[in-house]
């Protein structure tokens, strides 16, 4: 088997920085070194050590750039690339005007099959490694996005969108054909090489109770599956899921009451939580997304980072391409960071880090397998340059130590920054 060395400064987790203190959870190497055989990493350590042990490995050397596990986007819209950036409205409004048109299009094969790659590449050109996906109510849609993944050898989840109310009628399933076309694509691509299927009803207001309770019962038939859908992102949104579902005890409950509340449940937004949901979220250890640039663009709220975390809710963090303003998981953690100053907590760069790389691992129960630079994980790897533009390179090199220096990476960073990918031990390139 081929034995690769990456070297560089390395920065690996040993535990959760949001849960104890950074300095406890964090392994840094300044000269250190990543030893991938096959598609895992075997070792990360010294560089001096890795080499005298493994004099046959072919050698990478990446100099002072930072080697990291591959960013997880833990919730997108790959169907929503093409409208990325539209203007001027809130969520409901936004749907309705931008992105159910753009999503009719996704019967179309061919134009599903365009966006499925262009996403993956503008992905990996950005760091990110392993995406969380939406697609919409064709099923071919969900094919496309499967097959442009695999092309990459890129881990990803993905589910057929359901919605069978409130939708345009050329983008309405309904209760049995949302549970049909569901079961069918998981049997078909479920375990296919990195491929995860989730069970995706849109969010309550697009489903009747029905499918609700559909999707409901194909999730205990397939209870390893993740489930994923939207939840208390924004105030006319909550206030119309009370008035569709007026027994319904709070947002989170319109999903419990349909058997769609659980561990592998994967709750995107999450801002304006009641008390009782988030007791409840917690109490079956579920997890939810924070979608820091999607909150901002389309004027959602600030999500409670901190305060869920000691919570002990799982948290991932991603893009929410097209709500979302980015491709970047870097942007993701800016605004992250920008969204904690405003509610008065200042996310360190271990933290940050933490929530794109292990955290949405975590929030995916991948834990250990992506997302983290460790012995037995997928050699899914970002190098960052942390000096990719005159304005980063200025203000890295007064740095004092690693944090320093990576944060203004972090807050400044684009795809310039990203010096290499690696996808399953091999060096990532658009397919
Ligand atoms: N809620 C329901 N659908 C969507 C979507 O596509 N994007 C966002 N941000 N929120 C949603
Ligand atoms: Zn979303």
């Amino acid at each position: 088997m081929t034995k690769r060395l990456l070297l560089g400064q390395t920065l690996s987790f040993s535990a959760n920085p949001l849960r104890q203190p950074w300095e406890d959870c964090v392994r840094f190497d300044s000269a250190g070194g990543v030893l991938i055989e096959g598609s895992r990493v075997v070792a990360v350590d010294g560089a001096a050590k890795l080499q005298s042990a493994h004099p046959d490995a072919m050698v990478v050397d990446y100099g002072d750039a930072l080697i990291t596990a591959g960013f997880v986007d833990a919730h997108m819209h790959y169907p929503q690339t093409g409208m990325i950036a539209s203007w001027g409205k809130q969520l409901i409004d936004w749907l309705n005007t931008y992105t159910f048109p753009e999503e009719a299009r996704f019967g179309d094969r061919a134009y599903a099959d365009t966006i499925a790659r262009r996403t993956c590449d503008l992905a990996i050109a950005h760091g990110t490694t392993t995406l969380t996906s939406f697609c919409t109510i064709h099923p071919e849609s969900v094919s496309a996005f499967f097959s442009a993944a695999a092309e990459r050898k890129m881990a990803v989840v993905a589910g057929k969108t359901c919605m069978d109310r409130n939708a345009p009628e050329n983008l309405r399933d309904s209760a049995q054909s949302a549970y049909d076309d569901s079961k069918r694509l998981l049997s078909e691509w479920h375990g296919k090489g990195r491929a995860h299927y989730a069970i995706t009803p849109r969010f309550s207001p697009t489903s009747t109770p029905d499918q609700l309770a559909a999707l409901g019962a194909l999730w205990s038939e397939h209870p390893d599956c993740l489930m994923q859908t939207h939840l208390s992102e924004q105030h006319p949104e909550i206030a119309w899921v009370q008035d569709l579902f007026p027994d319904a005890r709070d947002y989170l409950d319109t999903y419990e009451a349909f058997g769609l509340l659980g561990p592998n449940g994967l709750y995107g937004h999450a801002i304006h939580l009641e008390p009782r949901e988030v007791d409840r979220l917690s109490e079956v250890g579920a997890a939810v997304v924070h979608c820091p640039t999607s909150n901002l663009f389309i004027g959602s709220g600030l999500f409670d980072a901190n305060g869920l975390a000691k919570r002990g809710l799982r948290i991932g963090l991603a893009t929410d391409t097209g709500g979302g303003s980015s491709f970047s998981m870097l942007r993701t953690m800016a605004t992250a960071y920008e969204i904690g100053q405003l509610r008065g907590t200042a996310l360190h760069p271990s933290q940050l880090m933490w929530l794109a790389t292990e955290g949405s691992a975590e929030a995916l129960h991948m834990s250990g397998q992506i997302g983290h630079l460790g012995t037995g994980a997928m050699a899914d790897i970002t190098v960052l340059d942390l000096a990719s533009t005159d304005a980063i390179a200025q203000r890295t090199a007064r740095a004092d130590d690693i944090w320093d220096a990576l944060f203004p990476t972090i807050m400044m960073g684009d795809d310039r920054a990203i010096k290499d990918v690696w996808i399953a031990g091999e060096r990532a390139s658009a397919a």
